[in-house]
């Protein structure tokens, strides 16, 4: 049994264990994937307690994409990608996301300086922000929406379409609005079930400038 597989048959454990987390009693009991989107009234999304025990994607060390990749003294930070395993199995099946995929993006300090360490970065204990990617389709306009957390015990704020998030992730991101360019375990398998993105395959088929 290879691993994806083990996830798929780990699954109706994970349903049983997640009527044990306790913010998620406030939710009335339903029938959808543990790992499934799940909404207050006011909207806002309630955090994905176990994240830190999903499908990891990549990180990247100061992207420069994001105003938030380096703080006010212009220190150092990672960010960490997770998925749900319900939707890596599904990616990885079918080169794209399924209805109710959610990522998490975890920025975290960068340090160089403790132990033995004398060269590099590794990261801190110090969570600098999470923000979610998700996908509803019967929800939000173009099937996603963005969340941002100010911590990870509280519930997300839902970040308007009309914020940079949205465009810059229409335009670039290599498959379905996701960074999948970036994650090397799923670049492959996009370019295999052909399911990158027209702007992608455009954009890396021009000659490089110099
Ligand atoms: C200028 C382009 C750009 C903008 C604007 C942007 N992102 Fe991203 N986003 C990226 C890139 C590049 C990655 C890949 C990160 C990596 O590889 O570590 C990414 C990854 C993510 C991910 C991981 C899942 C995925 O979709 O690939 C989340 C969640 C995310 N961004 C949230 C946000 C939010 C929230 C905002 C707005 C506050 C935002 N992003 C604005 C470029 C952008």
């Amino acid at each position: 049994m290879n691993r994806y597989s083990l996830a798929a048959a780990m699954f109706p454990l994970a349903c049983v264990a997640a009527v044990f987390i306790p913010f998620r009693k406030t939710s009335s009991v339903h029938a959808a994937p543990a790992t499934a989107p799940v909404y207050d009234k006011n909207e806002n999304l309630l955090p994905p307690a176990d994240y830190r025990e999903w499908v990891y994607l990549s990180s990247g060390l100061d992207m420069s994409y994001n105003p938030k990749s380096s703080g006010p003294g212009g220190e150092s930070m990672f960010d960490n990608v997770f998925v749900d395993p319900q939707a890596y199995a599904k990616f990885v099946a079918t080169g794209t996301w399924p209805d109710k995929t959610m990522l998490v993006l975890e920025s975290r300090e960068a340090k160089s300086k403790g132990s033995i360490n004398l060269r590099g970065h590794y990261q801190g204990t110090g969570l600098m922000g999470i923000e979610v990617h998700v996908k509803d389709e019967t929800r939000f306009p173009g099937g996603w929406a963005f969340f941002d957390f100010d911590s990870p015990s509280v519930h997300g704020t839902l970040i308007p379409q009309k914020a940079p998030c949205y465009s810059c992730h229409a335009a670039y991101g290599a498959v379905d609005t996701t960074f999948v360019q970036f994650y090397p375990t799923l670049l492959p398998v996009a370019q295999k079930r052909g399911t990158l993105s027209a702007a992608f395959l455009k954009e890396n088929s021009e000659p490089a400038e110099k």
